[in-house]
């Protein structure tokens, strides 16, 4: 039944004794449910506006810092994210046991769960915070100490050498336009579910540690790891034809292709290639730009052909795993990092839904039996 936008269910009304018409709105899809000034989404045009500003542009002449001051409507937070990883670095020591989590996006959870109650009241922390946890989590998987952060660097430096990758220039540019390019899109599940924490009144560290228990699931955070994993089974331009058939044949889905809400190319696959492209420019290796170039080709024209009406294109996290791979950063990871640029847009939704919203309290359809 999901899928179908505001669906008319016909019961027998249990207390009436007669059919009852009702209009449920699976999935809530179509339904507005707020008004915010965070971002846009265009799904017919491919348009994706952030903080006023188009993504494209955003992305290619602001830093993360300075794209945040924009979207929370201030100046641009850089001393409160580097104090947040200051004191979430201190913290470790006391989450070795949430860190240890095999899954990146359970052990982020778990760590953000811990947080003190002083991080509520600033969500420039909280920030800073998830860089730091993404980053030691990256080391405890690869059985390495957490290495501490450096307030002098940007938030994308300073999370690349808390990594342990290379965090120069050309690498930390290209990681702000990830964080960027992703810290907001309108009202997906994530955020969501940060505003209807936000809307009980609760605090910003639970609003926090629920959404990212909404990102974890793979309809919404979860491809670009296997969008990786897809362009090494495939391993050469020439080979992704035969393989993308037999997926579709298979009945499985291509990672990193289509969208819920874009019926043209997702705008965000566009900036994402070209800060890879910019890398590369820059004299980094990135081994899988043409690969994945050629692999989206191939799977649009499959596409295209079996499903001539939709016209499924690249989304977000087919380039996301090519150039998150292209900056060192381990695919098991590559989850997190998408928590580490979208909590900027929760944070921004949680003070929205504070100041402005009502308690969200949408009504279910009981069909269950009643008591004799
Ligand atoms: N590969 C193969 N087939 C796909 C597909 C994909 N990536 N995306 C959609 N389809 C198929 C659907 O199975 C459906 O076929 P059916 O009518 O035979 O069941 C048809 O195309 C239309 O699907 P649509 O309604 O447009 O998709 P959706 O809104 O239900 O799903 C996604 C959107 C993102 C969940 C879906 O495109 C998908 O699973 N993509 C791959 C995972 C991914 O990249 N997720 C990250 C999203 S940012």
């Amino acid at each position: 039944m999901t899928g179908q936008g505001a669906l008319l269910v016909c019961i027998p009304d249990p207390i009436h004794r007669r059919m009852e018409t009702t209009a449920v709105a699976e999935g809530l899809e179509g339904i507005v449910v707020t008004r915010t000034r965070t971002s846009l989404v265009d799904g017919a045009k491919g348009r994706l506006v952030i903080a006023g500003q188009d993504v494209e542009s955003l992305a290619r002449t602001t830093g993360f810092e300075a794209a945040i001051g924009a979207l929370w409507g201030g100046e641009a937070p850089t001393a409160q994210l580097a104090e947040g990883r200051q004191r979430a670095f201190a913290l470790l020591p006391d989450l070795g046991r949430a860190l240890s989590e095999p899954d990146a996006m359970a052990a982020l959870r778990g760590a953000v769960a811990q947080l003190p109650e002083a991080f509520a009241e600033q969500p420039g922390w909280i920030v800073g915070a998830l860089g730091v946890f993404a980053a030691a989590h990256a080391r405890a998987r690869a059985g390495q100490a957490a290495i501490a952060p450096n307030p002098k660097n940007t938030h994308s430096a300073d999370v690349l050498a808390m990594i342990g990758a290379n965090s120069d220039a050309a690498h930390a540019r290209a990681l702000d336009a990830y964080l960027v390019t992703v810290m907001d899109h309108g009202l997906n599940a994530s955020t969501f579910t940060a505003r209807v924490v936000a809307s009980t009144g609760s605090d910003l560290v639970s609003a926090i540690a629920g959404a990212i228990g909404a990102l974890k699931g793979p309809l919404h955070g979860g491809a670009p790891g296997p969008v990786l994993d897809m362009l090494d089974a495939i391993g050469a331009p020439d080979r992704a034809e035969a393989w993308l058939t037999g997926e579709v044949v298979a009945k499985r889905r291509i990672m990193g292709m289509g969208h819920r809400i874009y019926r043209v190319r997702d705008p965000r696959a566009a900036v994402l290639e070209a800060a890879t492209l910019e890398l590369e420019q820059s004299g980094v290796r990135t081994d899988r730009l043409a690969l994945a170039r050629a692999v989206e080709h191939a799977a649009h024209d499959i596409l295209s052909a079996k499903y001539p009406d939709r016209n499924l294109c690249a989304n977000v996290e087919f380039y996301t795993a090519v150039l998150l791979d292209a900056l060192g950063i381990p695919r098991s990871e590559f989850s997190a990092m998408f928590a580490v640029g979208r909590v900027a847009g929760w944070c921004a939704h949680f003070a929205e839904q504070r100041k402005e919203g009502r308690l969200i309290r949408p009504e279910s359809l009981y069909v269950g039996p009643m008591p004799e």
